[in-house]
C-alpha cells in the first residue's frame, strides 16, 4: 500500500484527479469505479475543469458506482444517481448510457445481482475510487463481525446513518438500507485509490495504514489484501492518524 501525504485536502483532490486524468488519457476506453460522499466532490470539480479545458476526454469511458441507497428514487436529491449526475456526469462529455449506478428502488435482490454483473461486465475497473466512513466502512460495507464478498443489501449502522444525516432534512429521512458492491468486487479492481480528510476519519485511517492487521471491524483494512492501493491523505489527517511515514 502506498500512502501519499499532501499539504492540504485540495492538494489531495488534485493528486487523485491527476490519477484519473492520466489514466483516461492513457486508456480512453477505461472503466472507472466511482464513489459518492462529500469527500470526492472537489476532486470531481477538478475533473470537470480538466474536461472543460479539453485536457481529458470522457467520451469513451465507462463507470460503475459503488453503491446506492434503497428506497429513494433516482430523482431524489440524495440518491447517488442524482449525486453523480449533478456533481460530475452532467458537466463532462461522458455518455450517461455508459455510467451505472445501482437501482435503489424495486426488487432488491435483482438490483444486487445487476450490480454484481456490472462490476465485471467488459472487464473489471481500471481504477476504483473510495472514500471511507468514520467506522472504516468502504462503499456501504459496514463494520461488524462479518463482511460480504458480492454485491448485496446492507443494513446501515447507527454511525453511518448519523454521519449521512447531514445531507438530509432530518435523520428520519436517511435510508436504513443500501445496495453496495461487496468486498470482493472492490478488491477485484486493478488499482484502488482511497481519499480521506478530516479528524473524524483518523481512527479508521490509523487502522488502515498503521500496520498489517486486518479486521472486519474496520472494513478498509481488507484493502491490505490488494497489491495496488494508494491512500491519499493530507498532513493534518496523517498527524491525527499517527502516521510516521
Ligand atoms: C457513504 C458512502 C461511502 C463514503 C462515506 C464517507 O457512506 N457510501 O462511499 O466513503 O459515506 O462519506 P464522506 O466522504 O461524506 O465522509
Amino acid at each position: 500500500m502506498q500512502v501519499v501525504v499532501t499539504k492540504s485536502y485540495d492538494e489531495s483532490c488534485a493528486y487523485v484527479a491527476k490519477m484519473f486524468c492520466d489514466l483516461v488519457r492513457e486508456k480512453p476506453d477505461c472503466k472507472l469505479g466511482l464513489a459518492t460522499g462529500g469527500t470526492p466532490v472537489p476532486m470531481y470539480k477538478k475533473l470537470i475543469e480538466a474536461c472543460a479545458k479539453g485536457e481529458v476526454d470522457f467520451s469513451r469511458v465507462h463507470t460503475v458506482n459503488l453503491d446506492e441507497y434503497c428506497g429513494i428514487p433516482e430523482t431524489h436529491p440524495q440518491s447517488y444517481r442524482y449525486f453523480m449526475n449533478t456533481n460530475l456526469f452532467d458537466h463532462i462529455n461522458i455518455d450517461k448510457a455508459n455510467t451505472y449506478v445501482a437501482q435503489g428502488m424495486g426488487d432488491a435482490a435483482a438490483n444486487a445481482a445487476a450490480l454484481e454483473a456490472k462490476v465485471r461486465e467488459g472487464g473489471v475497473a481500471d481504477l476504483q475510487l473510495l472514500g471511507i466512513g468514520n467506522n472504516g466502512h468502504i462503499a456501504f460495507n459496514e463494520a461488524g463481525d462479518t463482511l460480504t464478498a458480492e454485491a448485496h443489501i446492507e443494513q446501515l449502522t447507527e454511525s453511518t446513518i448519523n454521519a449521512n444525516a447531514r445531507f438530509f432534512d432530518s435523520r428520519d429521512e436517511v435510508p436504513t438500507t443500501a445496495i453496495t458492491m461487496g468486498m470482493a468486487d472492490i478488491l477485484a479492481a486493478k488499482k484502488v485509490v482511497l481519499i480521506a480528510n478530516g479528524p473524524a476519519k483518523a481512527d479508521a485511517i490509523r487502522g488502515l495504514i498503521a500496520d498489517g492487521s486486518i479486521t472486519t471491524h474496520n472494513p478498509s483494512t481488507l484493502l491490505k489484501l490488494h497489491p495496488d492501493v494508494v491512500v491519499v491523505i493530507d498532513e493534518e489527517l496523517a498527524k491525527a492518524a499517527g502516521w510516521q511515514g
